[in-house]
């Protein structure tokens, strides 16, 4: 039976661009929202750009306009930002909206009327020179309760403690720099306590939380009283003014989350749909897709908000962790806070579709980006595993179409359809990562096939062409599954191969039924290979760029012209490729480099070179060269004396500045540390051929 989904990712603030952290979580919302389509189930994707709070009113006054027109743009700029990386909402709104306030106020008088909202006069803090009560999030100080400095007013990222802005030490404005002052203004509490039993029920039982996330909230928060909520903010602030209170403002974190509701109500209303359909029954599974620095919202006030509301709980709060670059936190000043946009104008996005989707497991570890790994990854499955089964057999069925019943496989094509219901559990699971090296196994059987039967060869035979027809038939099947299988992390991908295999692969249970007899179109690259040299681009555009890595400025001067497929290497094995294979070439090319076993038999720094020492090796008999090789950094002189190498002997000579390079020393890896001189085994002489 089919299930009903209304699932959303958190809301992006309007006061900011798009970034490479905000795609992880909206890319794994989407590729879930699109696996749960593909398996036939009811979907309602809602997001909206987060408007509220002191960051939107500050920024709109810097650039003089007003927030309406600043929230205006940043949405149609956010929504581009999605719509080119393949997220498609059915709805994305904003929270300052007309329904979004109409909502706010329903579920203010519900709290009302429980008699859970309280009022007291607080002291808050007060930027003299801003003029304005300072919002968490400006406020910079000491931890009250670690020490740590540089904390923000709500919590600590050392210690994980929260607490109330005027309790930090040593505050700082982070808008003026001045220091704050505490003024006393009335302000309006949400008694969450009152909630205590009902959400120790709610987050520790039923499954509504990954378990380490139910432990943390039970390990942080549940363990002693819940302190009063403070859900308003005195004038001036950007947002809806409660109704009951002139001059007080619901607090973005009041608004932001019943902007969920807001989305589905205006797409109800586009569409004709039910909101109570999704808000007021238990039919439909609320799923919400949210980062781990915004557990303590979702878990805590938000069921609280909706259970005092009469309003349908979340069946599922998927909590992510963090985009990391290079192992490190996103940073501008290292040049590593990528933008959407800017990836965009250099990169295909189902390169990063793939990726993420290739390091998502079910928990909340953070995901690194690295982009080698990328680079390596991508080229290597993608198009070394799976487009290449479509270019390896596609044309040669052109003219004839599949075969008209599906030939003996030796049982492949039903192995992979078996597998179906485990990568179904994968991706249920969030787990993508499992979900995709199983599906790059099924690409390697596969990858195998092709092997045994090479199509290319049986397309030169005229008398086997029902074996060649046959043999693509299968290919171009397994290859078919893969597509689906992929479809929710590859959405255009899907598409293009249907239009190749003139055959639907928009439901997962296509994968179980070969095509036959149907007509192939004329083949049009699927995926190209990811160029390095765009990569580096994507580096250098970067504000602060830092220098690429050496591996990645080496990678990048390649010529990456790539027609070879990576074969059926294992996973690790392609993590290995770190650098695309260069363009084929013919015996009679790999003939006119004359490679030679020889000796080291002097070697000596160059004093004003960095990464140079200067060898010279023996070819045999009287036969020296000198050769400048640029391994100083990995190798001390005196090791290399009396060592067996392979130089290129037959390179032209190159003049330098410190004498003449006479022929080149083969050695692998990226650079630095890591350079690796070639011997040969034991028992091979000076002057001896390498073929
Ligand atoms: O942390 C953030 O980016 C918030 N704008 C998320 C809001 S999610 C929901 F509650 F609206
Ligand atoms: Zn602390």
């Amino acid at each position: 039976m089919s299930r009903r989904f209304l699932v959303t990712s958190a809301l992006p603030y309007a006061n900011g661009a798009i970034h490479l952290g905000h795609m992880l979580e909206h890319v794994q919302t989407d590729v879930w929202v699109r696996f749960q389509r593909l398996r036939g189930n009811d979907v309602l994707y809602v997001c909206a750009d987060d408007t509220h709070g002191t960051a939107t009113m500050m920024r709109a006054r810097q650039e003089g306009r007003s927030e309406e027109t600043l929230i205006g743009e940043m949405n149609l700029a956010h929504q581009k930002d999605f719509a080119g990386f393949d997220v498609r909402f059915d709805h994305y709104g904003s929270t300052h909206s007309p329904k979004n306030r109409e909502l706010c106020a329903q579920v203010w008088a519900a709290l009302r009327a429980q008699g859970r909202v309280v009022e007291r006069e607080v002291s808050r803090l007060f930027d003299p020179e801003a003029k304005v009560f300072l919002a968490d999030r400006f406020v910079k100080g000491t931890c009250p309760r670690c020490g740590t400095p540089g904390q923000y007013g709500d919590n600590c990222e050392s210690c994980g403690s929260t607490y109330a802005a005027s309790e930090l030490k040593d505050p700082v404005s982070t808008l003026s720099g001045a220091r704050p002052e505490l003024r006393s203004s009335p302000q309006y509490f949400v008694q969450i306590e009152h909630f205590h039993d009902f959400l120790t029920e709610w987050t520790q039982a039923g499954g509504h939380l990954q378990t380490e996330v139910a432990n943390y909230v039970k390990g942080h928060f549940l363990g002693e009283p819940l302190r009063d909520w403070d859900v308003s903010r005195p004038a001036p602030y950007f947002g809806f003014e409660i109704p009951d209170a002139p001059g007080h403002y619901w607090y973005v974190w009041f608004d932001a989350p019943i902007g969920y509701m807001a989305a589905t109500a205006e797409w109800c209303e586009r569409t004709g749909g039910s909101f109570d359909r999704y808000w007021r029954s238990d039919d439909t599974e609320i799923v919400h897709f949210i980062g781990k620095d915004i557990i303590y919202f979702h878990t805590l006030f938000w069921p609280a908000m909706l259970k005092a509301s009469g309003l349908s709980l979340p069946s599922r709060i998927h909590v992510h962790g963090f985009l990391t670059v290079d192992g490190e936190k996103m940073s501008k000043s290292r040049g590593t806070f990528v933008l959407a946009s800017t990836y965009l104008e250099h990169l295909d996005p189902a390169y990063l579709r793939y990726y993420l989707a290739s390091k998502l497991g079910p928990g909340i570890e953070d995901l690194d980006l690295n982009l080698e790994e990328f680079t390596a990854r991508v080229n290597a499955d993608l198009v070394g595993k799976v487009v290449n089964l479509a270019s390896r057999s596609a044309r040669f069925v052109e003219a004839t179409g599949l075969s008209e019943r599906y030939p003996d496989d030796g049982g492949l094509f039903e192995q992979a359809a078996a597998a179906g219901d485990e990568i179904a559990k994968a991706y249920e699971a969030c787990d993508y990562a499992r979900a995709m090296r199983s599906i790059m196994q099924l690409a390697d059987r596969a990858n195998e096939f092709v092997d045994r039967k090479e199509p290319w060869k049986l397309a030169k035979a005229p008398e086997r062409a029902g074996e060649l027809r046959d043999a693509c038939t299968v290919i171009l099947n397994l290859y078919r599954q893969l597509a689906i299988y992929l479809a929710p992390v590859l959405p255009r991908l899907a598409t293009s191969s249907a239009e190749l295999l003139a055959a639907p692969l928009a439901a997962w249970d296509e994968t179980k039924r070969p095509a036959v007899g149907s007509k192939i179109g004329k083949f049009q690259h699927l995926l190209a290979r990811v160029d390095p040299k765009k990569v580096a681009a994507l580096v250098a555009a970067q504000p602060s760029a830092a220098a690429p890595s050496p591996a990645a400025a080496a990678t990048a001067s390649r010529n990456d012209e790539v027609a070879a497929a990576a074969g059926n290497e294992t996973d690790d094995e392609a993590a290995l490729l770190a650098e695309p294979l260069a363009a084929e070439c013919s015996i009679d090319d790999f003939a006119k480099i004359d490679l030679r076993v020889a000796r080291v038999v002097a070697a000596e720094p160059v004093p004003e070179a960095k990464k140079l020492i200067k060898l010279s090796v023996s070819l045999g008999g009287e036969h020296r060269r000198t050769v400048f090789a640029g391994i100083k950094s990995a190798y001390a002189p005196e090791a290399l004396v009396g060592r067996l190498v392979v130089v290129v002997a037959n390179l032209a000579p190159r003049k330098m500045k410190f004498g003449v390079s006479e022929g080149m020393v083969i050695a692998a890896g990226p650079g630095e540390k890591d350079i690796f001189v070639l011997s040969p085994d034991s028992g091979a002489k000076p002057g001896q051929r390498v073929h």
